[in-house]
């Protein structure tokens, strides 16, 4: 089954690229109808115009949390989607805003990427916390959102060896290039149906 998607970034944006060729080649049967951003500078906002997908930039500069996210949520209301997914949305989305994408099961119907592995390392810099941490393995993970940060039911997650030659560039690179191969993936196990805690709930709902 195909899904629609409503991603929303704030920067870079090479997991939205990521997504969006993955859907281009056909390797994720899913349809890209909005981008939300909220940096109007932002690299993201050309890759998505370059997918031929509808942009919203919605600025959060000299807004409250609340005005910007009821901006948003105006916004959205005009696109029909099953998931919003950030793929490196950089500002924290208020409860309140998540519990209009509520499903049946008390799931928000929100995903990110995180470059950890969750519970490990939260926050921003998350590579670079864990390089300087010193970890030996490092990863991602694709998570549900719930009402904390960098917090939710867990996706899926991928390990990746520090080497010992590592700076923080190359570790970085080699983490950032398994979020590219990942997140995709998660999104079609997400479109088949596939993603085990999802069944498990549906089954008991
Ligand atoms: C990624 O490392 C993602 O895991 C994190 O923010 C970064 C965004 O990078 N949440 P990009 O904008 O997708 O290139």
């Amino acid at each position: 089954m195909s899904i629609n998607l409503a991603l929303m970034a704030s920067g870079r944006g090479s997991n939205l690229k990521a997504i969006l060729t993955a859907i281009a080649q056909g390797k994720l049967d899913a349809h890209a109808t909005v981008l939300v951003c909220n940096k109007p500078e932002a690299p993201a906002i050309e890759i998505a115009r370059s997918f031929k997908v509808p942009v919203e930039v919605i600025a959060n500069a000299g807004l409250t949390r609340n005005e910007h996210e009821e901006k948003i949520l105006q916004a959205l209301s005009q696109y029909k989607f099953d998931y919003i997914i950030l793929a490196g949305y950089m500002r924290i989305l208020s409860a309140q805003f998540l519990r209009h994408f509520r499903d049946p099961r008390g799931f928000f119907r929100a995903v990110n990427i995180h470059n950890s592995l969750l519970p490990s390392f939260p926050g921003t810099n998350a590579y670079e916390d864990a390089f300087n941490y010193g970890v030996k393995v490092a990863g991602v993970t694709v998570h549900l959102l719930d009402e904390e940060v960098d917090h939710g039911p867990i996706l899926a997650q991928e390990a990746f060896p520090r080497l010992d030659a590592d700076t923080l560039d190359t570790f970085m690179q080699r983490g950032l290039s398994i979020e590219h191969q990942l997140y995709p993936k998660v999104l079609q196990m997400l479109a088949e149906n596939k993603i085990p805690i999802l069944l498990k709930e549906t089954a008991q709902a």
